[in-house]
């Protein structure tokens, strides 16, 4: 790799002991050894959006997430499915970066930690709505099963991301 990557980890699930923030935590593991790699868990601080607010000043937390969004290379999110879709506070989130163009052009690979075959799939489908409305270029997309296979799933997710970010590069 020609300099040093910055990858964002966003966990868009609020609970204590969640399972998408545990793949986080395993992807940190995975990621090449001078990969910078932080994880976001802040979604449910993040104010929701008006864009009058924008007119006087984004809210700090806003800033923050934009800023560490600017800063990175590229994304991972880990989310789960609810109610058949994404959970709003990811989609308040990507909304705050429709102005203001952080996720444009940017790889970002989506998943989400699921107990069984078929869960979480149309939480994702759902997600690659916003990410398209702000230009984000997406990598992956499955739900990865807990269990015994699941490492080298989020392997393979991890290391695309990598590649993907690298293509970028090479054509900037
Ligand atoms: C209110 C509620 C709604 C949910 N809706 C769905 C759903 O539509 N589809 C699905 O596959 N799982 C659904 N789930 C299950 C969660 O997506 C699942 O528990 C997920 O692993 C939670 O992620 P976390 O462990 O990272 O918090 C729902 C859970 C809750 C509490």
């Amino acid at each position: 790799m020609s300099r040093h990557v910055t990858i964002l980890g966003i966990c868009a699930s609020l609970q204590a002991g969640s399972s998408n923030l545990t793949l986080l935590h395993e992807a940190a593991g995975l990621m090449p050894a001078d990969v910078d790699f932080t994880i976001f868990e802040g979604l449910g601080d993040i104010p929701h959006f008006n864009p009058d607010h924008e007119a006087d000043g984004a809210p700090d937390r806003v800033v923050q997430f934009r800023a560490m969004l600017q800063a990175a290379d590229g994304v991972i999110i880990a989310s789960p499915e609810y109610g058949f879709s994404l959970p709003g506070s990811l989609k308040n989130a990507i909304d705050w970066t429709i102005g203001t163009g952080e996720l444009a052009g940017k790889p970002v690979a989506v998943t989400a930690s699921v107990a069984g075959l078929g869960r979480g799939r149309r939480g994702l489908q759902a997600l690659l709505v916003p990410l398209g409305a702000v230009g984000a270029v997406v990598v992956g997309g499955e739900p990865i099963v807990r269990g015994s296979g699941a490492r080298a799933e989020l392997g393979l997710l991890v290391a695309a991301l990598i590649e993907a970010v690298e293509q970028r590069e090479s054509v900037e």
